[in-house]
């Protein structure tokens, strides 16, 4: 891997405490970063280098998946660590900036190779952008590339007004746009379980999947993010991005060949497929809700009007289900159902693919019917791929009986979103990072939402906090026969 430098805005955030340090030094320990590198963190505050390298070290002790203590490889790790106050509004501060990066390049005998990590809030993304460019920091000989992570924009809008203006700094495929769900392991397998097997791409549409259901539901309420999470809601917070990236994952087709490129011309051509769903048509095909008190895990919890921060009077939906059609050759007439929210019974990501049961009758002489087969995919929590299939009972005069077969839940350390994510970034592999295409399309397809939600033409459903979200969701799945399988 080519050397760089790693330059952080927001270095001393929460996000940089507790996800990208500790990233990093699992890829360093794991010889997943360049033999030489240059880390510069950025903050409003005045910092000394040595007190921002016992910062790091003190995020690194807390929360690195791999139990750190003081050694020689931590300290050498944390001698690539520099600190350079910024206002990012103050356009000198990126020269003086554009000076420290040239002397550690020079120092440290590097090409000027310059990753942005933009761990800020996201209003400030287009005036950072432009300030690299204006100073210089972007016009490099070797390759530079911008990291950001949603909210891409509020609405659609508002998300090509970004676009536009980024695009001004940085070529499109400079830009890695991070869905973290993009960096799960079950999610990035999904491209290898269902392209790679031709045993699943045999049963891998509309004539033998019955439905598709993609839940991420969590126990958590609005946490300290009233602020935020009001003005979003599920539709911006998690449809919009992580639901609809799944949905794309799930759906997409076999490509000739495997690579950036062809995954997402295939993720694209869903977005393109996927039916829209006009203003008039939201209520008929979009469940909204929002948590009342209840109790989670035997706690009582208040109901979302009570958190702190929230306007005693908000319509926000902290839950959303919706039907999806995929108007295309392979995927005509099944739905896709898609649900998350807060506050429910139990914190499960999850894909269940109902397939089609021809085989129903087939033991209706001895009053049995098979059940469907299905094949269940859990991201999180658990990370594991099973398939429920129809067997003999033979301890029990051979009536049927489930069988499910569970892929071994991997019991190895495995590496965070995040440092999957920052290694593909540092290797220029955008596979799983979220193109402009996609989140264009996305916000495209929300957009009709978004209004009728505002306009108040969707009604909004109250549910008990622990429960599984509004009874209004299940009516989505029975007008085609069908129910939420496996609730938790
Ligand atoms: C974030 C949302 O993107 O994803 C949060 O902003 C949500 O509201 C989180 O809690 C869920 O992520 P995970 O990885 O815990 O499923």
């Amino acid at each position: 891997m080519e050397s760089m430098t790693f330059v952080l805005f927001g270095a001393t955030g929460d996000l940089a405490k507790r996800k990208i340090f500790p990233a990093l030094y699992n890829l360093y320990l794991e010889g997943k970063l360049p033999s030489t590198f240059s880390v510069i963190g950025l903050g409003r505050r005045e910092l000394s280098h040595e007190t921002f390298q016992s910062n790091v070290e003190r995020s690194i002790m807390e929360f690195s998946r791999r139990q750190a203590t003081p050694s020689p490889e931590l300290t050498s790790f944390l001698s690539a660590f520099r600190y350079h106050p910024l206002d990012v509004t103050r356009p000198e501060d990126y020269r003086t900036l554009l000076q420290l990066v040239q002397e550690r390049e020079s120092e440290l005998g590097i090409p000027d190779n310059r990753m942005f990590y933009l761990s800020v809030a996201p209003d400030l993304f287009d005036l950072i952008a432009s300030n690299i460019k204006a100073s210089g920091l972007g016009s490099t000989r070797g390759w530079k590339r911008l990291v950001i992570e949603k909210p891409f924009g509020h609405d659609l809008a508002s998300a090509r007004e970004l676009n536009e203006k980024l695009s001004k700094s940085f070529e499109e495929d400079e830009v890695y746009r991070i869905d973290h769900y993009l960096g799960k392991t079950m999610v990035q397998n999904l491209e290898t379980f269902v392209l790679a097997n031709p045993v699943i791409q045999a049963v891998w549409n509309k004539e033998h999947i019955a439905n598709i259901q993609i839940t991420a539901s969590e126990t958590v309420g609005v946490e300290e993010r009233a602020g935020y999470y009001d003005q979003s809601g599920a539709i911006r917070d998690m449809i919009q991005n992580h639901m609809l990236q799944m949905l794309m994952m799930t759906a997409m087709h076999q490509p000739t060949q495997i690579s950036a490129a062809t995954i997402r011309a295939q993720k694209k051509q869903i977005m393109e497929n996927l039916r829209p769903v006009p203003r008039a048509e939201v209520a008929k095909n979009v469940v909204r809700g929002q948590y009342a008190a209840g109790s989670i895990q035997g706690k009582a919890v208040p109901a979302y009007l009570d958190e702190p921060g929230i306007e005693a009077a908000s319509r926000n939906d902290t839950f959303v289900a919706a039907r999806l059609w995929i108007d295309d050759e392979k995927w005509k007439g099944v739905p896709f159902y898609i649900r998350t929210g807060k506050r429910l019974a139990a914190k499960s990501t999850r894909i269940v693919v109902e397939f089609k049961n021809p085989t129903e009758h087939l033991y209706a002489h001895r009053n049995e019917q098979t059940s469907p087969n299905l094949l269940v995919i859990e991201i999180n929590p658990n990370e594991k791929i099973s398939f429920l299939l129809n067997g003999k009972n033979v301890l029990n005069e051979g009536v049927l009986d489930e069988v499910r077969m569970d892929s071994q839940g991997d019991k190895k350390q495995l590496p965070e979103a995040y440092e999957r994510l920052i290694y593909d970034a540092l290797q220029g592999d955008s596979t799983f990072f979220a193109h402009w295409n996609e989140v264009e399309l996305s916000w495209q397809w929300v957009q009709p939402i978004l209004d009728a939600f505002a306009a108040n033409e969707v009604p909004l459903h109250t549910y008990e906090a622990g429960s599984n979200g509004p009874e209004a969701s299940e009516r989505l799945l029975k007008e085609e026969g069908f129910e939420w399988l496996l609730d938790p």
